[in-house]
């Protein structure tokens, strides 16, 4: 298997993902190798600065084939996708994005014999008849969101391909992403992040989870490692290819709270759970992640005092600069 990964495209790089994960990306592998893009026209000037940017929808094949070929791109990020909230709200969208999008990435992968594709699972995978702490690596897949759905037989399809195709495939179950750089959009853990721009303004917390609902996340720190490090693994090391378990921390938003009012005793939340509280009820509280571990050397560095830490520094710092 040919799999050098040199020449990159980045499929949903204005998203909260991919917006950091570009920047990476491109450190590593030279800023004209690597290729930003998104359904959107607005590149923060960040990606449009240092690098190529082109406007793609992942739902256009022939839109993607042409772009591959024009940039001679040899593996492909995949991470534009509808999120859990947005998803229940409309679940014919949610799939047609998630499944049609990673089909039409994937059916080009093979037909234009592309060396390596990541494409990002969630631990939204799991719901039903599942162990709710440190879920194993092969448990039950048995969401009952549409996103979770989608992430199930996308995992599947990606597999199919490896064993199928030949194709080298790859991908993780995302626990809920921390970020400081660009918002997260229409999920349900994002109140783990407006959170934060509440504690830096000064201003009280609507939450919309009850304050017991514990979930996984991570700090996008370690995201982008994970994502990197799997990305870069060699493949004859895998056993899993397109669904690792990885952890960091699991925290109630009452446990975050307490965390940020550490460093803000002012600090005031009120918890008014709405539809995404469902969904969440159906999610894990944590992950084993021992495959991840043993197949790649996986190991986080952020537990939530330091996400906290960080999280807390660079935003005060933005509003403190009117940037938010
Ligand atoms: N952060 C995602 C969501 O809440 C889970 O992968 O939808």
């Amino acid at each position: 298997m040919n799999n050098k990964m040199e020449r990159i495209l980045v499929i949903g790089a204005i998203g909260q993902i991919g917006s950091e994960l570009t920047l990476e990306l491109r450190k590593r592998y030279g800023n004209n190798n690597v290729i930003a893009s998104d359904v959107r026209n607005s590149p923060p000037p960040a990606i449009k600065e240092n690098g190529i940017f082109e406007t793609i929808d992942v739902m256009d094949k022939e839109a993607l084939r042409t772009i591959i070929k024009k940039h001679n791109i040899d593996s492909i990020f995949h991470l534009a996708a509808i999120l859990s909230a947005v998803g229940e709200k409309d679940p014919q969208l949610c799939w047609n994005i998630n499944i049609n999008g990673s089909l039409n990435v994937l059916n080009l992968a093979v037909e234009m014999k592309l060396n390596r594709i990541i494409i990002p699972s969630s631990m939204a995978a799991w719901g039903k008849n599942v162990e709710k702490e440190n879920v194993k690596q092969d448990s039950v897949l048995q969401p009952t969101s549409m996103y979770g759905v989608t992430k199930v037989a996308g995992e599947l399809l990606c597999d199919y391909y490896v064993s199928k195709f030949g194709l080298d495939c790859r991908g993780l179950r995302y626990p809920g992403i921390i970020s400081h750089e660009t918002l997260p959009g229409g999920g349900t853990t994002d109140y783990a992040v407006d959170i934060f721009y509440s504690a830096v303004k000064g201003e009280k917390y609507k939450c919309f989870l009850s304050e017991n609902t514990m979930l996984p996340m991570m700090f996008m720190g370690d995201c982008i490692k994970a994502t990197v490090e799997l990305a870069e693994a060699d493949f004859n090391n895998l056993i899993h290819h397109s669904n690792f378990n990885v952890a960091a921390m699991s925290f109630t938003p009452k446990q975050l709270f307490e965390e940020i009012k550490k460093f803000r005793p002012d600090f005031e939340i009120e918890y008014v759970p709405d539809f995404r509280q469902e969904i969440a009820d159906s999610w894990v509280y944590s992950i084993d992640d021992s495959a991840a571990r043993k197949e790649w050397n996986w190991k986080p560095d952020y537990d939530i005092t330091a996400m906290t830490k960080r999280m807390l520094e660079v935003l005060t710092e933005k509003h403190k600069n009117g940037l938010i």
